[in-house]
């Protein structure tokens, strides 16, 4: 991941915001990567503006960062707004424009041995987006390169929980990734994600599991 160190800056989306057009719609698209995740941007790098010694570590060495001896408000905030950016790059690079294709090499392998087929991983995902209480995430992970689903809740994220736990993908289903366009209707919102997914970026972050 490029910018991988503080301070922190907004990577462009990779395509234009309204590439995802029409399942996920441009202003949405907008508000989400130049506000939301900004935001995550600029309070991180706040949080560690005064904290030399947090600034030489990685962004996924601060989400995996055992804050036991840190102050609370600096372990709240380092936690939350890591893994918001993180989540965020993840979930933006893991999507393209709609081409109709699905997933590809070493994970359609790995999909259709353990799931039978891709329609089945779809509808245990949607499952676990929708089962998320308020805000959170689902993905699609991977341990010692076996898949498996997971939840997490606010910005909290699996390498962060799990040492071994290696994300392939994952869907935001906080409101904001959706309300503008969905309104309250989740299940629509992750019928449409599904359509923009980039399938050879998510090979390529299964194959990183196995580095
Ligand atoms: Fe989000």
């Amino acid at each position: 991941m490029e910018n991988n160190y503080y301070p922190f800056v907004n990577l462009p989306l990779p395509y234009d915001y309204s590439a995802l057009e029409p399942y996920i719609d441009a202003k949405t698209m907008m508000l989400h990567h130049d506000r939301h995740l900004q935001s995550y941007i600029n309070n991180l790098n706040e949080l560690l503006s005064e904290n030399p010694r947090l600034q030489r570590l990685s962004l996924e060495q601060l989400c995996r960062l055992d804050t036991g001896r840190l102050p609370y408000e600096l372990k709240t905030g380092i936690k939350n707004n890591a893994g918001g950016v993180y989540n965020h790059r993840l979930y933006f690079e893991s999507l393209r424009k709609p081409t109709g294709t699905g997933p590809v090499g070493m994970l359609a392998r790995a999909i259709e041995g353990q799931f039978g087929d891709v329609k089945r991983l779809f509808d245990e995902l949607k499952k676990a987006g929708m089962s998320v209480f308020g805000s959170g995430y689902a993905w699609l992970v991977s341990e010692r390169g076996r898949l498996g689903i997971m939840t997490t809740k606010n910005q909290d994220n699996p390498i962060g929980i799990e040492r071994g736990l290696c994300p392939v993908l994952t869907l935001d289903v906080w409101e904001h990734a959706y309300y503008l366009k969905h309104y309250n209707l989740r299940g629509d919102y992750i019928d449409d994600w599904w359509q923009v997914i980039d399938w050879d970026r998510a090979n390529s972050n299964y194959a990183e599991c196995f580095k």
